[in-house]
């Protein structure tokens, strides 16, 4: 098998938010999205089993979608795909809109709320099948691919996360001590302790604990 022959399927990108029992509204990027039946509409979502977001939905049965536009700011994919709701105030971060009991970013092109009907579970990932509630246009624009997401705008958000990641830490440390820190994954808090320097992992190398690849890890 030739797994970038799986790179030729179009998906789109979103922000898939739910609200936690302490009412927390958390949020993952998520590509794996696909209307299934029309009138009644229903969609399905994939999310990976390590994902926080995904214990929310899971916990919830309600989750929320914005679509992202392509002219998005690149730091908003990486707040929302680079790290964890374990260990991140995301929407806080990224700064969100309420509106009827969810939670959606401001430069949604579109905005969908949705109610979990069924769910099944893979080993990596568990697919949520949900019924449209509620689906609104935002504002005018195209939808971004998960292909442009990884022939240009990937670069962008890697370098614009890294900046305010070291901004951030500066702020609350008053020093950057990257030296300190440690590859750690966003999806499970898991932190790599091998031998072996982390660059030098093969690049299909996963986390023992979840399985999500080396492009999940960040140094923390
Ligand atoms: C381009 C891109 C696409 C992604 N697609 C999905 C997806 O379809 N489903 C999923 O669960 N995670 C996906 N992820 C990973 C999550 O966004 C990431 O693991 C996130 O940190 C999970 O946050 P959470 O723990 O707060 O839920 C994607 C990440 C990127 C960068």
């Amino acid at each position: 098998m030739q797994p970038e022959a799986l790179f030729t399927i179009s998906n789109g990108l979103y922000v898939l938010s739910a609200r936690d029992e302490k009412g927390r509204f958390v949020g993952s990027l998520i590509d794996a999205v696909s209307q299934v039946a029309t009138d009644p509409d229903f969609l399905m979502i994939s999310c990976m089993n390590g994902s926080y977001t995904k214990k929310v939905v899971e916990e919830t049965g309600e989750f929320a979608l914005s679509v992202l536009p392509q002219d998005i700011n690149p730091l908003i994919v990486g707040i929302f795909g680079y790290q964890s709701s374990r260990n991140a105030d995301k929407w806080a971060e990224a700064g969100g809109i309420e509106q009827k009991g969810a939670m959606y970013l401001s430069q949604a092109l579109a905005k969908i709320r949705c109610l979990v009907t069924e769910s099944l579970e893979y080993p990596s990932n568990t697919v949520f099948f949900a019924k449209i509630v509620d689906a609104f246009d935002s504002r005018v624009g195209e939808p971004l691919t998960y292909k442009m997401y990884r022939d240009g705008l990937k670069d962008k958000v890697m370098a614009a996360f890294e900046k305010y990641k070291k901004q951030t830490n500066v702020n609350q440390k008053g020093e950057n001590t990257m030296e300190n820190k440690k590859w750690t994954c966003i999806v499970c808090g898991y932190v790599y302790d091998g031998e072996v320097p982390f660059e030098d992992l093969p690049e299909d190398w996963v986390c023992p604990l979840c399985g999500v690849g080396k492009d999940q890890f960040e140094l923390r």
